[in-house]
């Protein structure tokens, strides 16, 4: 299978302190990986590297190119990394123009299609107009994800960059996600919260810079214990699932909380 990430043995340094020491992770294209870790894990610099900012490197292959300075301005092409923190936008500007301008960084003809289209789906078109200095927090991260998506990325990484935003619309946007990933978008997304635990396919738990267990969805009812040794909980859903198959109301660990209402009123 075709791999999108490939670091093997990687070690990289703050001066002399190392964040992350022989360092291996592989994902597949098509992947939609999370990776949780708590405050100081490393997820910040591992996004920052991934765009190649902070190293480059033979250590390190995205979409079958190494991490170098010959291939940096192609890597940035097929890896949008999303912050925390908002991207900076352009002065005085809206949002329709700031995502103009996203696009104006690709080679679409017909950008104004192309926005047409993508708010169909994506939750944005009740801030095209506004002025981006007057958004909120939240509403700030969506049009730096939506900046990051009209782009067409090949992988997108998301560095706790749907923290701020309102439970609703993270549903709207991860549903979205999810069928972009099901489209061919890999997708990376790193987290200090474990109830985000299950949206991928697969994930992972980073803790000072190393990979200490992995898994897929199905496997995070198992892990309550590791979980807790590093001071982190189940999913709620998946801990209240486990308490109430106690009581015979649920049979199965379900995959989200749609499945676990379904298992109690069936
Ligand atoms: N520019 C820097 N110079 C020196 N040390 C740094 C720098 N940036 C980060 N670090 C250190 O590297 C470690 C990993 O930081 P990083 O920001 O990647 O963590 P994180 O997992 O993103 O944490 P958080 O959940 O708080 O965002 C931390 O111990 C941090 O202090
Ligand atoms: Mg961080």
């Amino acid at each position: 299978m075709e791999k999108i990430v490939e670091m093997e043995n990687f070690s990289f340094s703050y001066g002399g302190e190392a964040i992350f020491y022989q360092f291996s992770f592989t994902m597949v294209a098509g992947d939609f990986c999370v990776i949780l870790g708590p405050m100081g894990s490393g997820k910040t610099t591992l996004a920052r590297i991934l765009m190649g900012l902070e190293a480059t490197h033979d250590y390190i292959k995205i979409n079958n190119l190494f991490m170098n300075p010959k291939n940096l301005t192609e890597i940035r092409k097929n890896v949008k990394v999303v912050f925390e923190n908002p991207i900076p936008f352009l002065s005085n500007s809206t949002v329709y123009q700031e995502l103009a301008f996203a696009l104006s960084k690709t080679d679409c003809e017909t950008p104004e299609k192309k926005i047409r289209q993508f708010v169909q789906e994506f939750p944005i078109e009740s801030l095209l107009s506004k002025n981006v200095f007057s958004l909120s927090n939240g509403e700030k991260q969506i049009v730096s994800l939506a900046s990051a998506l009209l782009q067409n990325p090949k992988l997108l990484v998301l560095d706790e960059a749907l923290s701020l935003i309102d439970e609703n619309k993270k549903e709207q946007i991860l549903d979205f996600l999810k069928q972009e990933n099901q489209k061919g978008l890999s997708i990376l997304w790193l987290t200090n919260d474990s109830e985000n635990l299950m949206y991928g396919n697969k994930f992972l738990f980073l803790d000072k810079g190393e990979l200490i267990f992995s898994g897929k969805p199905e496997d995070v009812a198992k892990l309550e214990k590791e979980l807790n040794s590093h001071h982190l909980e189940l999913p709620f859903f998946i801990d209240l699932s486990k308490r109430l198959s106690y009581y015979g109301k649920c049979s199965e660990i379900p995959k989200d909380y749609k499945e676990l209402v379904d298992q109690i009123w069936k």
